[in-house]
């Protein structure tokens, strides 16, 4: 598969077969991967790739966690100014819709937020996390490093893809890093920066189906010196 053709496959799928991955089928996706540039070649990235009952152990304890106020190692954006919470409410909408859940139905949506912290079902996750004194320094944090880590983790996805496989990226599976670094016995210097849902989709669930929209380029990109 080429890159384009990856690229216009891949989507965040939110259903998965139960069956986990070879664990080489991870190691090829994640030796290719590692081919992502970075800042003066940093490699900032470290990973903790899971599954079986280590990946269990941390969907129960996030289950616990259910309802506590979030502790992200990044914070997420407090507020959507426009035309932002536009697009975030369209997608949510559009998913809502895609699923005939009604977008009043609270319970409805608490099980769905549920089922995204258990990792949308995936059977593997692959956790990036980072270094403290590369991005946070004087109180600061700096988002370069976190910038490499998001073109590492757009390799992964698209390689997973290239393996007919599926991914998510997810905030929601770092939203207590604490657990998280307790159950992989991951430093307290180390910052959860993304976690990745990846395993093999459920095409026959309508969540699988779902395609989010983008803008069109003449939306978002202006052109110079072409005349
Ligand atoms: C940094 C980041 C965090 C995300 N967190 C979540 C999440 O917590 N739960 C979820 O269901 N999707 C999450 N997503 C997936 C986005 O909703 C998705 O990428 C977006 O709607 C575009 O859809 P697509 O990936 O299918 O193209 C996240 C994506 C990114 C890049």
């Amino acid at each position: 598969m080429d890159v384009a053709e990856a690229i216009k496959q891949r989507r965040s799928i939110r259903a998965f077969r139960p069956d986990g991955l070879p664990q080489e089928v991870l190691k090829d996706i994640m030796d290719i991967a590692l081919r992502a540039p970075s800042g003066s070649n940093a490699q900032p990235w470290e990973f903790a790739i899971v599954g079986g009952s280590k990946l269990e152990e941390i969907k129960r304890a996030f289950h616990e966690e259910l309802g506590k106020q979030p502790n992200f190692d990044f914070p997420l954006p407090q507020q959507y100014p426009e035309p932002y919470s536009t697009r975030r409410r369209a997608v949510l909408a559009k998913l809502y819709e895609s699923l005939g859940i009604d977008r009043e139905d609270r319970e409805e949506r608490r099980k769905l937020q549920l089922r995204g912290m258990g990792f949308w079902g995936a059977p593997n996750a692959v956790y990036i996390y980072i270094d403290r004194s590369l991005c946070i320094q004087d109180d600061t944090v700096l988002i370069w490093p976190i910038l490499d880590c998001g073109l590492v983790a757009e390799n992964i996805m698209l390689l997973a893809t290239s393996h007919g496989l599926g991914t998510v990226p997810l905030a929601q599976v770092i939203a207590y890093p604490d657990v998280l670094r307790r159950i992989l016995g991951i430093p307290g210097t180390k910052l959860m920066v993304l976690g990745i849902a990846i395993g093999y989709p459920d095409w026959d669930n309508p969540l699988s189906q779902f395609r989010s929209d983008r803008l069109q380029l003449d939306e978002v990109a202006n052109w110079y010196g072409f005349d």
